[in-house]
């Protein structure tokens, strides 16, 4: 099935099946804005327990804050968002349609990756075992060109980037003949910068109101209480801060669904360390999170790292932990090694002093700061796209099962009476209700058996017990494996034991310890 399809099977999937919702649906819609549904929220929270376990509980250097969305206007002056958080905008004067411009040589570069990867597949297919892929990608005409191409390409990219040279953008897009997906041409306008902030006013008077932004990024909130966590704290560099919470931007252009959204949450930390130390502790927590993502088991090829050939103001180096979404490589966090730019820039437009006194070294210095950024929400679509699979059974039929780690699914367990007779929702019940102290737990009695099942599937429940005439004389219950289908006759008195060690987030944090 085509790549595109699939991607629109999943967003049709999880509005029909309770994920998420388009904001404001009823009047319809606001763009770029989603609803969380009843399993949605589930999910979401799970990935978020997963996150925050990780980084908090496993690390005894690392804690966490929840600061405020708001906060001083001169925090963005200070930060640079105010004069450097811009997106390159370009129109086309056909279609009126907006894109990013550097999202447009970057999808142009994409797909030379994708000829790439595509005649590397055709190598393998045809020279089977062996097949020497270093060589080929060395040697190979077609992937020669194309990887001189992409090489041409990002140079000139990259200096336009580094320049500011909108003009030189706007070329880039005309030269390669990057057409308007919509108009077909390449009529399009100036390259414009666009600010992403939203603002608002703070104060009841319109006049001496003063403009305060939605934050932009979390990160802000946890440099400015640095100090006052390393003092109340006690802690000692290196040390970190995480944080989890709701984000804004004004995006140009915002398409493939969750992906990118105009408010949307992140998943922050900071790790403060000594200037000098940071290369190190950036090589770290690549392969830290890297293993984060690992451990949930969907295919490992879908991961890779991008290298920034353009960094940010604040950065001395940076890469991305990219998946591989239906609609290609895209990236779902970034490992930042900001420098000491944001608290120093803190400190001088604060006017108060943000050094750390270093007890080893008896010296004050502003520690650098190694960051990992990622989207919750992109996390989410991950999780979507990586486990949503349509499965052909023996009987011909299709089930559509939703194959997310245990320890992330929305509900952990469906407690199902065979029939609606002879006291066995009566049964069942008793069973939930011990149960669903500890999991989320759904009890379900419409409907034959064969059809609630697939119902879970379809959201994902990885245990199924059913109730039967037997659970009656002997106190044992069917469990159903979601993945395997298997059904095996378990005690009642075991189903607590046996579900836990399958289903509790132990089971995915003792795999990045
Ligand atoms: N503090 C650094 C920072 O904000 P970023 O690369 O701009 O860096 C970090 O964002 C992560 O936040 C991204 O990797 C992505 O997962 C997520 N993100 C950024 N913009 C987003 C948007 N408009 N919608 C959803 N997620 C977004």
């Amino acid at each position: 099935m085509a790549q595109d399809d699939i991607f629109k099977k999943i967003i049709a999937h999880s509005k029909e099946y309770g994920f998420i919702f388009q904001s404001s649906e009823i009047y319809d819609g606001l763009g770029a804005v989603y609803d969380y549904a009843q399993n949605g929220v589930e999910l979401k929270n799970n990935i978020k327990k997963y996150w925050w376990d990780s980084m908090v509980k496993l690390n005894e250097n690392i804690v966490g804050i929840d600061s405020a969305i708001f906060m001083h206007p001169e925090i963005w002056k200070a930060s640079g968002h105010v004069g450097a958080f811009n997106d390159p905008l370009i129109d086309n004067k056909d279609s009126k349609k907006r894109y990013r411009a550097d999202v447009l040589i970057e999808d142009y570069i994409g797909k030379l990756e994708e000829k790439i990867e595509k005649e590397v597949k055709k190598g393998i297919k045809k020279f089977g075992e062996s097949f020497d892929e270093e060589q080929f990608r060395a040697t190979n005409p077609n992937v020669l060109r194309n990887k001189t191409k992409i090489d041409e390409v990002q140079k000139r990219f990259v200096s336009a980037l580094e320049a500011n040279d909108l003009d030189e953008i706007r070329n880039i897009i005309i030269d390669l003949k990057i057409n308007c997906p919509m108009s077909g041409t390449c009529n399009w306008t100036e390259v414009r910068q666009f600010n992403l902030m939203f603002d608002t006013k703070l104060g009841s008077v319109a006049d001496d109101a003063n403009t305060i932004y939605l934050r932009p990024e979390t990160a802000q909130g946890i440099f400015v209480n640095y100090l006052n966590v390393q003092k109340t704290g006690r802690m000692k560099l290196p040390f970190g801060i995480a944080q989890i919470g709701k984000a804004f931007r004004n995006e140009i252009v915002a398409r493939q669904f969750i992906f990118r959204m105009r408010e949307f949450e992140q998943m922050e930390m900071q790790f403060f360390v000594r200037p000098g130390e940071e290369m190190e502790w950036y090589e770290k927590w690549m392969e830290t999170r890297l293993k984060w993502h690992k451990a949930l088991g969907f295919d490992q090829e879908n991961y890779r790292f991008h290298k920034h050939d353009k960094l940010a103001h604040y950065a001395n180096a940076a890469s991305d932990i990219e998946f591989k979404f239906p609609f290609g490589f895209k990236e779902v966090e970034g490992i930042h090694s900001r420098t000491d730019f944001d608290l120093s820039q803190h400190q001088e437009h604060s006017g108060k002093k943000l050094q750390y006194f270093d007890p080893e070294t008896n010296k004050n210095y502003v520690p650098y700061v190694v960051e990992t950024s990622i989207g919750l929400d992109r996390m989410f679509l991950l999780t979507l796209s990586a486990a949503y699979k349509e499965e052909k059974l023996d009987n011909g039929e299709i089930r559509v099962v939703l194959r997310i780690p245990p320890a992330l699914a929305p509900v952990k367990l469906a407690v199902l009476p065979l029939t609606k007779k002879d006291g066995m929702p009566d049964k069942a019940r008793e069973i939930m209700n011990e149960l669903k102290l500890d999991f989320n737990c759904q009890y379900e009695e419409k409907d034959s058996i064969g059809r609630r099942y697939r119902r879970q599937d379809a959201i994902g429940t990885p245990y199924c017990i059913t109730v039967d005439h037997q659970t009656l004389e002997d106190n044992t219950v069917t469990l159903r494996d979601r993945d395997t289908m298997a059904q095996e006759r378990i005690a009642i008195e075991d189903l607590y034991d046996i579900l836990n060690n399958k289903v509790n987030i132990k089971t995915l944090l003792k795999e990045v310890l």
